[in-house]
């Protein structure tokens, strides 16, 4: 069902064309059978993570001890580095039932500081801070510090919650100096270089964020995920089956682990990955890591689009009088666009593609590339539907919230329809039920409030 038939003849696409188009549909396909042998191969995964150091999903241990009782309260800092933005706020929690009050300001990273130097990064990190702290007339001093939640969305090794070894950039990060080293350092001593004192009362992922930030407003908050530059989810284990983690901890001791599940599958077992997969893995600063990531999350979505695209080019099947040289730069094209190609009308997508591409496509090339949409992003949301529906079996969970935050799946249309979808399938549910019993719900600023709510519980520990 290519929608060939529903064109006008003008739109019609050439048999060479078709014959492209059916060939990657059949490879980005992954079928019902395949999806539960992917989801079965990640349950296994989470097992081994807990299990030994070194394997592919590293399941960190987040040492945040339970979920919030929603009692928490209390005004805090927070900060929130992700993949593509910094976002400094004061946070302030009032308790269960009441919505938690955010002043935030938020800045792009630019891009010379995400291939710099440490120095580069840890200056902008206290530099953003410090002109919030002064524009909202907070005050720290030696004697009364202020405290922060510090949410780095990057896999870390922590044996604290103040502290966290940078094992690896992902998302396309590549600083200098800052892998193998302890990132609060590396703030603490920015931030005592501007006479700020400010103490990080709390590391966190921003999955772990999404987890307790819902959790406080929602008590039947299962996962934390997020679905946007980068691709991860975080739930509850307890310490005793985590076999890896040496701690006196007692077993039923509970916490919160961070998958870090990026990186499933990078021992390539079974995800089909396509010749365009491994071009965006081969020209990335780590080649091999985030296997799954490099599937499924925001930063990469376009970009396998875009060397689709390239390649329909190459072979003379679009374009082909236009001067690509705009197309032919890496990263060109954003999940933003892959949005726009499902909800926008073709005409005017001819005006936006022109407007990113320098490519003036006709009506009919562009109801292609909105196939060539469609194809890659349900390939990306049923894979994000694996990771979950394994998190789920291994637990034993069958009701609840998944927490969600992030770009793709706040911004595209059919993101989450297709990602329920997927999980209906892998989980064997039944076609007449009333409603989906795991549920994905917004987490919208989880990464900011749970970095409050975990400060809030740690300091009346
Ligand atoms: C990457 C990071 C991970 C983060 C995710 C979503 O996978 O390694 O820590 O949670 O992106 O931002």
């Amino acid at each position: 069902s290519c929608g060939l038939q529903t064109l006008p003849t003008e739109f019609a696409w050439s048999p060479p064309c078709l014959r492209a188009l059916t060939a990657i549909q059949r490879d980005f396909e992954i079928d019902d059978e395949k999806l539960k042998r992917i989801a079965a191969r990640f349950e296994e995964e989470l097992y081994e993570g807990l299990s030994k150091h070194g394997e592919n999903l590293t399941m960190e241990a987040t040492w945040v001890h339970g979920l919030p009782k929603g009692t928490e309260t209390g005004s805090f800092l927070t900060v929130d580095l992700g993949g593509t933005n910094i976002r400094v706020c004061w946070i302030t929690l009032r308790g269960r039932g009441c919505q938690p009050e955010i002043v935030q300001k938020l800045s792009h990273i630019p891009e010379v500081v995400k291939t710099g130097e440490a120095h580069q990064l840890w200056g902008f990190v206290a530099d953003s801070i410090d002109h919030f702290v002064r524009e909202r007339g907070l005050h720290c001093t030696a004697s009364s510090p202020l405290a922060l939640g510090f949410t780095f969305s990057y896999p870390v090794r922590q044996d604290s919650l103040t502290n966290g070894r940078l094992k690896t950039w992902t998302k396309g990060f590549d600083i200098k100096g800052v892998e193998g080293e302890d990132v609060v350092s590396q703030l603490d001593k920015a931030l005592r270089a501007k006479d700020l004192h400010i103490d990080v009362v709390a590391l966190i992922n921003d999955t772990t964020g999404a987890l307790i930030a819902s959790s406080y407003m929602d008590a039947e908050t299962v996962i934390g995920a997020i679905f946007g530059t980068g691709s991860n989810a975080a739930y509850m284990e307890n310490v005793g089956s985590i076999p890896k983690l040496k701690t006196p901890l007692p077993p039923d001791t509970p916490m919160a682990i961070n998958c870090e599940y990026g990186a499933f599958d990078n021992s390539h077992r079974v995800l089909p990955r396509t010749k365009f997969d491994q071009m965006i893995d081969r020209d990335s600063p780590r080649p091999g890591e985030q296997t799954f990531e490099k599937m499924s999350a925001g930063l990469y979505l376009g970009e396998i689009f875009r060397l689709i695209i390239c390649d329909f080019h190459d072979h003379g099947l679009l374009f082909k009088t236009q001067n690509v040289s705009r197309l032919a730069r890496p990263y060109t094209i954003d999940t933003a666009f892959l949005s726009a190609l499902e909800s926008d009308t073709l005409p005017n997508l001819v005006g936006k593609f022109e407007s990113i591409s320098g490519v003036e496509a006709t009506l009919g090339e562009v109801q292609l590339l909105r196939r060539l949409a469609e194809v890659v992003t349900t390939r990306g949301a049923r894979l994000s539907a694996c990771g979950i529906a394994a998190i789920c079996k291994k637990k034993g969970i069958r009701e609840g919230h998944v927490a969600v935050d992030g770009s793709v799946a706040n911004k595209h249309p059919t993101f989450k329809s297709r990602w329920a979808k997927a999980l209906a399938a892998i989980l064997d549910w039944q076609s007449d039920r009333e409603r989906d019993p795991i549920r994905m719900v917004g987490a919208k600023d989880g990464s900011g409030i749970g970095a409050a709510v975990i400060a809030a519980m740690h300091l009346r520990y």
